[in-house]
């Protein structure tokens, strides 16, 4: 089989499929039929003016001919494992490209600085996830940028406020947002956001860079850029990565947008290292099958909370009905709903204290997307970083315990939850 093969005849594979085999040819690793991990930092050439050429390749300083092949040179720069993975990736995403990183925040911070020059606007939508919002709202001030947040419950319509805020303040690089978000699931409608981007003249400069986190419900469940984001980024920490047992960071996007993200993070050094990425690779053979099993469980789990006296409010976009206008938005771009969901209990910090502090099975800890059951309170937590009045506005109240359910048997989750809830009954 080619190592590119992404059709039999006319039959387009699966992204599923295409997994175990794309971009890995066991003829060039001995037969091998896992791709063997390259666990070296730096490539032999083959003779120095192959050195060269490759160096003028990875810089762009001279574009790759037809049918030559770039050539290995650093893993900074490039190493199989990291290339194969970054092609399975961009096939999740349906992108052209995709570049791998550290870490979820490396992912987000060397996309947000690659795009961004001093005097430049980022608007992101709130609730984000704390590590970026203290990113966003603490470091960007230092590199001249500035940012301003929209309500992301207020959708397209706070975008559009956004910017009319952002044309007294400087041209707009990067628009940011997670939808769903993390920990309220609320949704932003993209193609709406993408046409008001498209619209804005930006002081006479290029659009603004749509850039969807997607990290909460993809890729399975939800495909930002056939929605119409420019970026769809990851923190592949979560259920990409799947085991809770790695840190990376993916973005996917156009060639052009993610060779200049690329050239900037083989610089400033945000990369993957490939032993994580051969872990990834691995964790990408069971995506499909554990974010579906985690979701069926999950489902289980909000029918019984939903049905609980002591449970308020059930963060879920499955239980949305029809004359909700996120309802509309859920069903246009999910598929279906991932594992991680919050709700509201009955009483406040203490009661969500004590319910977190009670759990057997589940484990009160931070992170979402592994095969175990996580929770967490993201007020003192997770969200601890956003500014406390803000932090109310956007509904990360005192009483919201977020859960990650993994692949356990859901009769186990519930009978946790139910023992655990009746400590405040
Ligand atoms: C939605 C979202 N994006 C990004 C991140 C940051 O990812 P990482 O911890 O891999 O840097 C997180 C971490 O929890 C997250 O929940």
């Amino acid at each position: 089989m080619s190592s590119k093969k992404t059709h039999i005849g006319e039959h387009r594979l699966a992204a599923e499929s295409m997994m175990l085999h794309h971009g890995y040819d066991p003829k060039l690793s001995e037969g091998a039929v896992k791709c063997p991990q390259f666990q070296t930092s730096t490539f032999v050439f083959d003779s120095a003016q192959h050195g060269k050429d490759f160096f003028n390749y990875a810089s762009g300083r001279v574009d790759v001919p037809e049918g030559v092949e770039p050539g290995l040179i650093y893993t900074r720069f490039n190493n199989p494992v990291l290339e194969i993975l970054e092609g399975r990736m961009a096939l999740w995403d349906g992108a052209e490209d995709c570049l791998v990183t550290g870490s979820g925040m490396a992912a987000i911070s060397t996309t947000v600085l690659a795009l961004s020059k001093p005097g430049d606007v980022v608007i992101f939508a709130e609730p984000i996830y704390g590590g970026t919002d203290t990113l966003l709202n603490g470091v960007l001030s230092q590199y001249n940028l500035q940012a301003v947040g929209f309500n992301g419950s207020d959708g397209d319509k706070g975008l559009a406020q956004a910017i009319e805020k952002a044309k007294s303040l400087g041209p707009i690089s990067v628009v940011l947002m997670e939808t769903p978000d993390n920990p309220t699931n609320q949704m932003i409608d993209i193609a709406a956001c993408k046409a008001l981007l498209e619209a804005h003249d930006n002081q006479g400069g290029d659009k603004p860079v749509l850039v969807v986190d997607n990290t909460m419900y993809g890729p399975i469940f939800q495909q930002p850029l056939q929605l119409g984001a420019d970026l769809c980024i990851y923190s592949l920490t979560k259920y990409v990565g799947g085991h809770s047992d790695i840190l990376g960071g993916s973005c996917s996007g156009s060639k052009a947008l993610i060779n200049k993200i690329r050239g900037f993070r083989n610089i400033i050094g945000t990369n993957m290292d490939s032993h994580t990425a051969w872990l990834v690779m691995r964790s990408l053979e069971t995506l499909k099958i554990r974010m579906n099993a985690s979701s069926a469980g999950a489902k289980e789990v909000v029918d019984y909370l939903a049905e609980h006296p002591l449970v308020e409010k059930i963060y879920y976009p499955g239980l949305l009905t029809e004359e909700d206008p996120q309802y509309k938005i859920f069903k246009k771009q999910c598929s279906g709903c991932a594992s991680t969901f919050s709700f509201t209990i009955k009483g406040g910090e203490s009661e969500a204290f004590k319910v977190l502090d009670s759990m057997q099975m589940a484990m009160l800890a931070v992170s979402l997307g592994g095969t175990e059951t996580l929770v967490q309170h993201p007020a003192s937590m997770t969200h601890s970083s956003v500014d406390p009045v803000r932090r109310g506005e956007i509904g990360i109240s005192d009483n919201l315990i977020r859960i990650s359910v993994g692949i356990e048997n859901p009769a186990d989750i519930i009978a946790d939850l139910d023992q655990a809830l009746a400590m405040i009954g």
